[in-house]
Protein backbone atom coordinates (compact mmCIF):
# COMPACT_ATOMS: atom_id res chain seq x y z
CA UNK A 1 0.00 0.00 0.00
CA UNK A 2 0.77 3.27 -0.77
CA UNK A 3 2.28 5.55 2.03
CA UNK A 4 -0.64 8.14 0.86
CA UNK A 5 -3.05 5.16 1.38
CA UNK A 6 -2.08 4.33 4.82
CA UNK A 7 -2.70 7.98 6.00
CA UNK A 8 -0.79 10.78 7.29
CA UNK A 9 -0.73 13.34 10.02
CA UNK A 10 -1.72 17.08 7.97
CA UNK A 11 1.26 19.07 9.90
CA UNK A 12 3.64 18.33 12.41
CA UNK A 13 1.63 20.04 14.96
CA UNK A 14 -1.02 17.45 15.11
CA UNK A 15 1.63 14.33 15.17
CA UNK A 16 2.02 16.04 18.52
CA UNK A 17 -1.40 16.70 19.62
CA UNK A 18 -2.32 12.93 18.06
CA UNK A 19 0.52 11.82 20.71
CA UNK A 20 0.05 13.79 23.64
CA UNK A 21 -3.60 12.96 23.35
CA UNK A 22 -2.60 9.45 23.57
CA UNK A 23 -0.36 10.05 26.69
CA UNK A 24 -2.51 12.25 28.64
CA UNK A 25 -4.96 10.07 29.87
CA UNK A 26 -6.93 8.66 33.33
CA UNK A 27 -2.81 7.66 33.76
CA UNK A 28 -2.28 12.05 34.59
CA UNK A 29 -5.69 12.76 35.74
CA UNK A 30 -6.91 9.94 37.78
CA UNK A 31 -3.91 7.82 38.86
CA UNK A 32 -0.88 10.34 38.87
CA UNK A 33 -2.92 12.66 41.78
CA UNK A 34 -3.76 9.50 43.36
CA UNK A 35 -0.10 7.61 43.75
CA UNK A 36 1.47 11.02 44.05
CA UNK A 37 -1.08 11.23 47.15
CA UNK A 38 -0.35 8.19 49.04
CA UNK A 39 3.55 8.46 48.50
CA UNK A 40 3.87 11.32 50.52
CA UNK A 41 4.30 14.16 47.05
CA UNK A 42 7.58 15.50 47.12
CA UNK A 43 10.17 12.71 46.40
CA UNK A 44 8.06 10.80 44.52
CA UNK A 45 7.40 13.74 42.24
CA UNK A 46 11.10 14.25 41.94
CA UNK A 47 11.55 9.89 41.21
CA UNK A 48 8.69 10.09 38.60
CA UNK A 49 10.76 13.37 36.67
CA UNK A 50 13.76 11.28 36.81
CA UNK A 51 12.16 8.26 35.06
CA UNK A 52 10.67 9.97 32.65
CA UNK A 53 13.44 11.81 31.59
CA UNK A 54 15.94 8.69 31.69
CA UNK A 55 13.54 6.46 30.81
CA UNK A 56 10.57 7.16 29.37
CA UNK A 57 11.69 9.49 26.88
CA UNK A 58 14.63 7.52 25.33
CA UNK A 59 11.77 4.29 24.49
CA UNK A 60 9.42 7.04 23.30
CA UNK A 61 11.69 8.25 21.18
CA UNK A 62 13.17 4.86 20.16
CA UNK A 63 9.61 3.98 19.31
CA UNK A 64 8.47 6.99 17.48
CA UNK A 65 11.83 6.34 15.46
CA UNK A 66 10.74 2.50 14.53
CA UNK A 67 7.40 3.43 13.54
CA UNK A 68 8.78 6.53 11.04
CA UNK A 69 11.59 4.18 9.45
CA UNK A 70 8.54 1.26 9.18
CA UNK A 71 5.47 3.03 7.98
CA UNK A 72 3.77 -0.09 9.05
CA UNK A 73 1.78 -1.73 12.16
CA UNK A 74 3.34 -2.64 15.21
CA UNK A 75 3.74 -6.00 13.65
CA UNK A 76 4.87 -5.29 10.19
CA UNK A 77 7.78 -2.99 11.50
CA UNK A 78 10.03 -5.76 12.69
CA UNK A 79 9.79 -8.13 10.05
CA UNK A 80 10.25 -4.87 7.60
CA UNK A 81 13.11 -3.94 9.34
CA UNK A 82 14.89 -6.99 9.50
CA UNK A 83 14.08 -7.52 5.56
CA UNK A 84 12.62 -10.77 6.51
CA UNK A 85 10.30 -12.52 8.81
CA UNK A 86 11.69 -12.41 12.50
CA UNK A 87 11.09 -13.82 16.36
CA UNK A 88 11.10 -10.08 17.03
CA UNK A 89 7.91 -9.60 15.59
CA UNK A 90 6.74 -11.27 18.36
CA UNK A 91 7.24 -8.20 20.58
CA UNK A 92 4.39 -6.60 17.62
CA UNK A 93 2.26 -9.32 18.97
CA UNK A 94 2.12 -8.24 22.19
CA UNK A 95 2.12 -5.33 21.88
CA UNK A 96 -1.67 -5.18 19.32
CA UNK A 97 -2.74 -8.17 22.52
CA UNK A 98 -1.82 -5.41 24.94
CA UNK A 99 -3.76 -2.41 23.45
CA UNK A 100 -7.24 -4.98 22.94
CA UNK A 101 -6.55 -5.89 26.52
CA UNK A 102 -6.06 -2.48 28.24
CA UNK A 103 -8.93 -0.73 25.66
CA UNK A 104 -10.86 -3.61 27.04
CA UNK A 105 -10.89 -2.49 30.65
CA UNK A 106 -9.78 1.37 30.26
CA UNK A 107 -12.98 1.85 28.62
CA UNK A 108 -15.27 1.09 31.47
CA UNK A 109 -13.56 3.59 33.66
CA UNK A 110 -14.20 6.00 31.03
CA UNK A 111 -17.04 5.39 31.09
CA UNK A 112 -17.76 6.38 34.69
CA UNK A 113 -16.48 9.75 33.42
CA UNK A 114 -19.22 9.52 30.69
CA UNK A 115 -21.76 8.90 33.98
CA UNK A 116 -20.16 11.61 35.86
CA UNK A 117 -20.67 14.21 33.23
CA UNK A 118 -23.96 13.30 32.82
CA UNK A 119 -24.84 13.29 36.94
CA UNK A 120 -23.13 16.74 37.11
CA UNK A 121 -25.36 18.20 34.21
CA UNK A 122 -28.59 16.71 36.03
CA UNK A 123 -27.33 18.15 38.75
CA UNK A 124 -26.85 14.55 40.64
CA UNK A 125 -23.61 15.92 42.32
CA UNK A 126 -24.59 18.91 43.89
CA UNK A 127 -25.19 19.43 47.62
CA UNK A 128 -24.76 15.88 48.63
CA UNK A 129 -22.86 14.43 51.50
CA UNK A 130 -19.75 12.90 51.45
CA UNK A 131 -21.40 9.83 52.67
CA UNK A 132 -23.83 10.20 49.95
CA UNK A 133 -21.15 10.67 47.34
CA UNK A 134 -19.01 8.26 48.35
CA UNK A 135 -22.09 5.79 47.96
CA UNK A 136 -23.19 7.13 44.77
CA UNK A 137 -19.33 6.00 43.42
CA UNK A 138 -20.02 2.53 45.28
CA UNK A 139 -23.29 2.23 43.29
CA UNK A 140 -22.03 2.99 40.26
CA UNK A 141 -18.93 0.49 40.21
CA UNK A 142 -21.15 -2.04 41.06
CA UNK A 143 -23.67 -1.35 39.00
CA UNK A 144 -23.99 -3.59 35.83
CA UNK A 145 -26.18 -2.12 34.01
CA UNK A 146 -24.41 1.54 34.35
CA UNK A 147 -21.10 0.13 33.63
CA UNK A 148 -22.46 -1.57 30.34
CA UNK A 149 -24.54 1.08 29.05
CA UNK A 150 -21.44 3.83 29.33
CA UNK A 151 -18.89 1.03 28.27
CA UNK A 152 -21.06 0.14 24.92
CA UNK A 153 -21.07 4.46 24.58
CA UNK A 154 -17.90 5.02 25.28
CA UNK A 155 -16.44 2.05 22.73
CA UNK A 156 -19.28 3.73 20.06
CA UNK A 157 -17.08 7.22 20.28
CA UNK A 158 -13.75 5.21 20.27
CA UNK A 159 -14.55 3.12 17.12
CA UNK A 160 -16.73 6.62 15.03
CA UNK A 161 -13.27 8.58 15.25
CA UNK A 162 -11.06 5.79 14.33
CA UNK A 163 -13.15 4.98 11.53
CA UNK A 164 -12.50 8.76 9.94
CA UNK A 165 -8.65 7.50 9.86
CA UNK A 166 -5.75 9.55 10.34
CA UNK A 167 -6.50 13.05 9.37
CA UNK A 168 -10.35 12.85 8.87
CA UNK A 169 -10.14 11.04 12.32
CA UNK A 170 -7.54 10.84 15.05
CA UNK A 171 -5.75 14.30 14.28
CA UNK A 172 -8.69 16.31 13.78
CA UNK A 173 -10.34 14.55 17.46
CA UNK A 174 -7.05 15.75 19.01
CA UNK A 175 -6.90 19.18 17.62
CA UNK A 176 -10.37 19.80 19.46
CA UNK A 177 -10.08 18.03 22.26
CA UNK A 178 -6.22 18.74 23.49
CA UNK A 179 -6.13 22.35 23.57
CA UNK A 180 -9.89 22.82 25.38
CA UNK A 181 -8.41 20.07 28.02
CA UNK A 182 -5.63 22.12 28.50
CA UNK A 183 -7.85 25.10 28.73
CA UNK A 184 -9.89 24.05 31.05
CA UNK A 185 -7.26 22.54 33.17
CA UNK A 186 -5.45 25.82 32.82
CA UNK A 187 -8.83 27.10 33.88
CA UNK A 188 -9.05 25.42 36.93
CA UNK A 189 -5.53 25.85 37.93
CA UNK A 190 -6.26 29.14 38.17
CA UNK A 191 -9.13 28.82 40.21
CA UNK A 192 -7.19 26.64 42.29
CA UNK A 193 -4.19 29.46 43.18
CA UNK A 194 -7.15 31.57 44.92
CA UNK A 195 -7.73 28.46 47.82
CA UNK A 196 -6.14 28.24 50.78
CA UNK A 197 -4.72 24.89 50.64
CA UNK A 198 -2.59 25.83 47.53
CA UNK A 199 0.23 26.66 49.20
CA UNK A 200 0.02 23.59 51.03
CA UNK A 201 -0.53 21.72 47.97
CA UNK A 202 2.36 23.60 46.03
CA UNK A 203 4.80 22.41 49.04
CA UNK A 204 3.05 18.98 49.26
CA UNK A 205 4.03 18.09 45.29
CA UNK A 206 6.98 20.46 45.11
CA UNK A 207 8.76 20.18 48.60
CA UNK A 208 11.24 17.58 49.07
CA UNK A 209 9.32 14.88 51.54
CA UNK A 210 11.38 12.00 51.87
CA UNK A 211 9.40 10.65 55.22
CA UNK A 212 6.45 8.57 52.74
CA UNK A 213 8.91 7.45 49.87
CA UNK A 214 9.61 3.77 49.59
CA UNK A 215 11.59 1.26 47.40
CA UNK A 216 7.79 0.36 46.48
CA UNK A 217 6.93 4.03 45.59
CA UNK A 218 10.08 3.93 43.67
CA UNK A 219 9.24 1.50 41.14
CA UNK A 220 5.54 2.30 41.03
CA UNK A 221 7.29 6.16 39.72
CA UNK A 222 8.75 3.60 37.09
CA UNK A 223 6.25 1.78 36.09
CA UNK A 224 3.80 4.93 36.11
CA UNK A 225 6.36 6.55 33.99
CA UNK A 226 5.23 3.89 31.27
CA UNK A 227 1.71 4.06 31.00
CA UNK A 228 1.40 7.36 31.29
CA UNK A 229 3.69 7.85 28.44
CA UNK A 230 1.26 5.13 26.59
CA UNK A 231 4.90 3.19 26.09
CA UNK A 232 5.73 -0.26 25.78
CA UNK A 233 3.09 -1.36 23.09
CA UNK A 234 3.68 0.30 19.66
CA UNK A 235 0.70 2.99 20.53
CA UNK A 236 3.64 5.77 19.80
CA UNK A 237 5.45 3.74 17.07
CA UNK A 238 2.36 2.84 15.09
CA UNK A 239 1.31 7.21 15.26
CA UNK A 240 5.22 7.56 14.23
CA UNK A 241 4.56 5.57 11.24
CA UNK A 242 2.23 8.08 10.35
CA UNK A 243 5.24 11.31 10.21
CA UNK A 244 6.84 11.65 7.04
CA UNK A 245 10.60 12.08 6.79
CA UNK A 246 10.81 15.56 7.11
CA UNK A 247 9.80 15.71 10.51
CA UNK A 248 11.92 15.28 13.71
CA UNK A 249 11.03 12.54 15.86
CA UNK A 250 13.30 14.23 18.62
CA UNK A 251 11.48 17.21 19.25
CA UNK A 252 8.42 15.69 18.41
CA UNK A 253 8.88 12.98 21.30
CA UNK A 254 10.44 15.99 23.56
CA UNK A 255 7.02 18.19 23.07
CA UNK A 256 5.01 14.67 23.58
CA UNK A 257 6.90 13.76 26.60
CA UNK A 258 6.84 17.73 28.08
CA UNK A 259 2.79 17.87 27.44
CA UNK A 260 2.18 14.94 29.25
CA UNK A 261 4.35 15.43 32.20
CA UNK A 262 3.12 19.21 32.12
CA UNK A 263 -0.58 17.74 32.54
CA UNK A 264 0.12 15.55 35.49
CA UNK A 265 1.70 18.26 37.38
CA UNK A 266 -1.22 20.53 36.79
CA UNK A 267 -3.91 17.77 38.00
CA UNK A 268 -1.87 17.99 41.02
CA UNK A 269 -2.09 21.35 41.62
CA UNK A 270 -5.74 21.22 41.15
CA UNK A 271 -6.70 17.85 42.99
CA UNK A 272 -4.95 19.14 46.13
CA UNK A 273 -5.42 22.60 46.46
CA UNK A 274 -9.47 21.97 46.01
CA UNK A 275 -8.83 18.29 47.98
CA UNK A 276 -6.95 20.14 51.39
CA UNK A 277 -9.24 23.33 51.16
CA UNK A 278 -12.34 20.86 51.59
CA UNK A 279 -10.75 19.34 54.52
CA UNK A 280 -9.67 16.20 53.03
CA UNK A 281 -6.07 13.87 52.78
CA UNK A 282 -4.33 13.73 49.96
CA UNK A 283 -4.07 9.58 50.52
CA UNK A 284 -7.60 9.32 49.49
CA UNK A 285 -6.55 6.33 46.90
CA UNK A 286 -8.63 5.43 43.73
CA UNK A 287 -11.61 7.45 44.84
CA UNK A 288 -9.78 10.51 44.90
CA UNK A 289 -11.37 11.69 41.70
CA UNK A 290 -14.58 10.24 41.69
CA UNK A 291 -15.30 10.71 45.18
CA UNK A 292 -13.27 13.32 46.33
CA UNK A 293 -14.06 15.88 43.51
CA UNK A 294 -17.55 15.70 43.88
CA UNK A 295 -17.24 16.23 47.27
CA UNK A 296 -15.19 19.36 47.05
CA UNK A 297 -16.93 20.61 44.25
CA UNK A 298 -20.39 20.53 46.15
CA UNK A 299 -18.97 22.77 48.62
CA UNK A 300 -17.54 25.14 46.16
CA UNK A 301 -19.45 28.18 44.76
CA UNK A 302 -20.37 27.43 41.00
CA UNK A 303 -19.47 24.07 42.01
CA UNK A 304 -21.63 22.39 39.54
CA UNK A 305 -19.91 24.52 36.35
CA UNK A 306 -17.13 22.99 37.97
CA UNK A 307 -18.11 18.88 38.31
CA UNK A 308 -19.26 19.22 34.51
CA UNK A 309 -15.97 20.37 33.11
CA UNK A 310 -13.57 18.56 35.26
CA UNK A 311 -15.64 15.20 34.31
CA UNK A 312 -15.68 16.62 30.55
CA UNK A 313 -11.88 17.12 30.88
CA UNK A 314 -11.33 13.44 32.14
CA UNK A 315 -13.73 11.97 29.22
CA UNK A 316 -11.68 14.09 26.21
CA UNK A 317 -8.70 12.57 28.37
CA UNK A 318 -9.38 9.21 28.22
CA UNK A 319 -11.13 9.47 24.60
CA UNK A 320 -7.81 10.73 22.90
CA UNK A 321 -5.94 7.90 24.56
CA UNK A 322 -8.35 5.54 23.82
CA UNK A 323 -8.70 5.85 20.21
CA UNK A 324 -4.44 5.40 19.99
CA UNK A 325 -5.27 2.27 21.88
CA UNK A 326 -7.65 1.30 19.04
CA UNK A 327 -5.41 2.24 16.08
CA UNK A 328 -2.68 -0.40 16.88
CA UNK A 329 -5.03 -3.25 16.45
CA UNK A 330 -6.53 -1.42 13.46
CA UNK A 331 -3.34 -0.65 11.91
CA UNK A 332 -2.32 -4.24 11.70
CA UNK A 333 -5.36 -5.63 10.10
CA UNK A 334 -5.24 -2.46 7.56
CA UNK A 335 -1.44 -2.83 6.80
CA UNK A 336 -0.72 -6.97 7.76
CA UNK A 337 -3.66 -8.26 6.14
CA UNK A 338 -5.21 -5.63 3.81
CA UNK A 339 -8.69 -5.06 5.61
CA UNK A 340 -10.17 -1.67 4.75
CA UNK A 341 -10.19 0.35 7.93
CA UNK A 342 -14.01 0.08 8.50
CA UNK A 343 -13.84 -3.44 8.26
CA UNK A 344 -10.89 -3.54 10.48
CA UNK A 345 -12.51 -1.11 13.52
CA UNK A 346 -15.62 -3.01 13.30
CA UNK A 347 -13.94 -6.41 14.47
CA UNK A 348 -11.09 -5.05 16.94
CA UNK A 349 -13.57 -2.85 18.47
CA UNK A 350 -16.58 -5.51 18.33
CA UNK A 351 -13.82 -7.73 19.26
CA UNK A 352 -12.74 -5.49 22.38
CA UNK A 353 -16.26 -4.21 23.43
CA UNK A 354 -16.93 -8.25 24.17
CA UNK A 355 -14.05 -8.81 25.98
CA UNK A 356 -14.61 -5.37 28.42
CA UNK A 357 -17.77 -6.66 28.91
CA UNK A 358 -16.49 -9.07 32.09
CA UNK A 359 -14.62 -5.98 33.41
CA UNK A 360 -17.68 -3.77 33.25
CA UNK A 361 -19.52 -6.89 35.34
CA UNK A 362 -16.34 -7.13 38.05
CA UNK A 363 -17.76 -4.32 40.40
CA UNK A 364 -20.97 -6.39 40.89
CA UNK A 365 -22.16 -9.46 41.94
CA UNK A 366 -22.60 -11.32 39.28
CA UNK A 367 -21.70 -15.03 39.18
CA UNK A 368 -19.09 -14.88 36.64
CA UNK A 369 -17.45 -12.30 36.37
CA UNK A 370 -18.32 -10.21 39.69
CA UNK A 371 -15.96 -8.76 42.47
CA UNK A 372 -16.14 -12.16 44.20
CA UNK A 373 -14.64 -13.96 41.52
CA UNK A 374 -10.96 -14.35 41.39
CA UNK A 375 -8.66 -14.74 37.95
CA UNK A 376 -5.17 -14.14 38.75
CA UNK A 377 -4.33 -14.60 42.60
CA UNK A 378 -7.30 -12.70 44.62
CA UNK A 379 -8.02 -10.12 41.60
CA UNK A 380 -11.22 -9.90 39.43
CA UNK A 381 -11.27 -10.19 36.25
CA UNK A 382 -10.70 -6.12 35.90
CA UNK A 383 -7.84 -6.07 37.86
CA UNK A 384 -6.49 -8.86 36.09
CA UNK A 385 -6.49 -7.36 32.80
CA UNK A 386 -4.78 -4.42 34.66
CA UNK A 387 -1.94 -6.32 35.88
CA UNK A 388 -1.31 -8.81 33.31
CA UNK A 389 -1.17 -5.65 31.09
CA UNK A 390 0.78 -3.08 33.15
CA UNK A 391 3.30 -5.46 34.87
CA UNK A 392 3.82 -8.19 31.84
CA UNK A 393 2.54 -7.13 28.49
CA UNK A 394 3.92 -3.21 29.08
CA UNK A 395 7.32 -3.86 30.19
CA UNK A 396 8.12 -7.23 28.05
CA UNK A 397 6.86 -4.35 24.96
CA UNK A 398 9.27 -1.94 26.22
CA UNK A 399 12.04 -3.81 26.70
CA UNK A 400 11.58 -5.48 23.07
CA UNK A 401 11.43 -2.32 21.61
CA UNK A 402 14.50 -0.89 23.58
CA UNK A 403 16.66 -4.10 22.68
CA UNK A 404 15.55 -3.65 18.90
CA UNK A 405 16.45 -0.32 18.39
CA UNK A 406 19.50 -0.23 20.67
CA UNK A 407 21.09 -3.75 19.53
CA UNK A 408 19.24 -4.93 16.81
CA UNK A 409 19.66 -2.47 14.34
CA UNK A 410 22.61 -1.64 12.28
CA UNK A 411 24.38 1.53 13.97
CA UNK A 412 24.49 3.35 10.42
CA UNK A 413 20.88 2.71 9.54
CA UNK A 414 19.81 4.04 13.16
CA UNK A 415 22.55 7.22 13.38
CA UNK A 416 21.24 7.93 9.97
CA UNK A 417 17.50 7.57 10.60
CA UNK A 418 17.83 9.25 14.29
CA UNK A 419 19.44 12.50 12.71
CA UNK A 420 17.17 12.54 9.44
CA UNK A 421 15.21 15.93 10.50
CA UNK A 422 15.99 16.44 13.91
CA UNK A 423 18.14 19.29 14.47
CA UNK A 424 18.36 17.74 18.12
CA UNK A 425 19.15 14.09 16.28
CA UNK A 426 22.35 15.09 14.81
CA UNK A 427 23.95 16.29 17.76
CA UNK A 428 26.23 12.77 18.30
CA UNK A 429 26.43 13.20 22.15
CA UNK A 430 22.64 13.46 22.46
CA UNK A 431 22.51 10.49 19.83
CA UNK A 432 24.82 8.69 21.79
CA UNK A 433 23.16 9.51 25.27
CA UNK A 434 19.91 7.69 23.93
CA UNK A 435 22.06 4.92 22.48
CA UNK A 436 23.11 4.28 25.80
CA UNK A 437 20.18 4.97 28.19
CA UNK A 438 18.36 2.48 25.79
CA UNK A 439 20.87 -0.21 26.13
CA UNK A 440 21.94 -0.43 29.40
CA UNK A 441 19.71 2.08 31.76
CA UNK A 442 16.32 1.09 30.61
CA UNK A 443 16.66 -3.27 30.36
CA UNK A 444 17.70 -2.93 34.30
CA UNK A 445 15.00 -0.70 34.91
CA UNK A 446 12.65 -2.38 33.26
CA UNK A 447 13.26 -5.89 34.58
CA UNK A 448 13.46 -4.38 37.74
CA UNK A 449 9.69 -3.49 37.51
CA UNK A 450 9.12 -7.39 36.23
CA UNK A 451 10.87 -8.79 39.34
CA UNK A 452 9.15 -6.75 41.54
CA UNK A 453 5.82 -7.95 39.92
CA UNK A 454 6.39 -11.17 40.98
CA UNK A 455 7.36 -10.56 44.45
CA UNK A 456 10.88 -11.56 43.99
CA UNK A 457 12.21 -7.79 45.22
CA UNK A 458 9.63 -8.16 48.29
CA UNK A 459 11.42 -11.07 49.57
CA UNK A 460 14.24 -9.45 49.65
CA UNK A 461 12.84 -7.37 51.13
CA UNK A 462 13.23 -4.18 48.69
CA UNK A 463 9.84 -3.91 47.02
CA UNK A 464 6.65 -3.77 47.67
N1 LIG B 1 -1.22 6.90 28.52
C1 LIG B 1 -2.62 6.78 28.77
C2 LIG B 1 -2.94 7.31 30.15
O1 LIG B 1 -2.10 7.91 30.78
C3 LIG B 1 -3.11 5.37 28.62
C4 LIG B 1 -2.69 4.75 27.35
C5 LIG B 1 -3.09 5.08 26.10
C6 LIG B 1 -1.74 3.75 27.20
N2 LIG B 1 -2.43 4.33 25.18
C7 LIG B 1 -1.61 3.51 25.83
C8 LIG B 1 -0.99 3.05 28.09
C9 LIG B 1 -0.70 2.58 25.37
C10 LIG B 1 -0.07 2.12 27.63
C11 LIG B 1 0.08 1.89 26.28
O2 LIG B 1 -4.02 7.16 30.63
Amino acid sequence: MSDEGRGQWGSRISFVLAAAGSAVGLGNLWKFPYITGMNGGGAFVLIYLVCILLVGLPIMIGEVLLGRMSRSSVVGTFSKLSDGPTPWSGIGWIGVAAGVVILSYYSVVAGWSLHYVWLAISGGLAEQTPEALGQLFGETYADPAINLRYHTLFMIFTALIVVGGIQKGVERAARVMMPLLLVMLAAMLAYATTLDGFGRAFDFVFGFHTDALTGAGVLEALGHSFFTLSLGMGAMLTYGSYLSRQDDVVAASLATTFLDTLVALMACLVLFPITFSAGMEPAGGPGLVFVNMPIAFSGLPGGQVWAVLFFLLLFFAALTSAISLLEVAAAYFIDERGWSRKKAVAVTATTIFALGIPSALSGGDSPIFGAEIHWIGERNWFDSFDYLASNWMLPLGGLGIAAFAAWRLGDRARHVAFAEGSRLGAIPAIYLAWLQLLRYLVPVAIVLVMLNAIGVLKKLGLGE
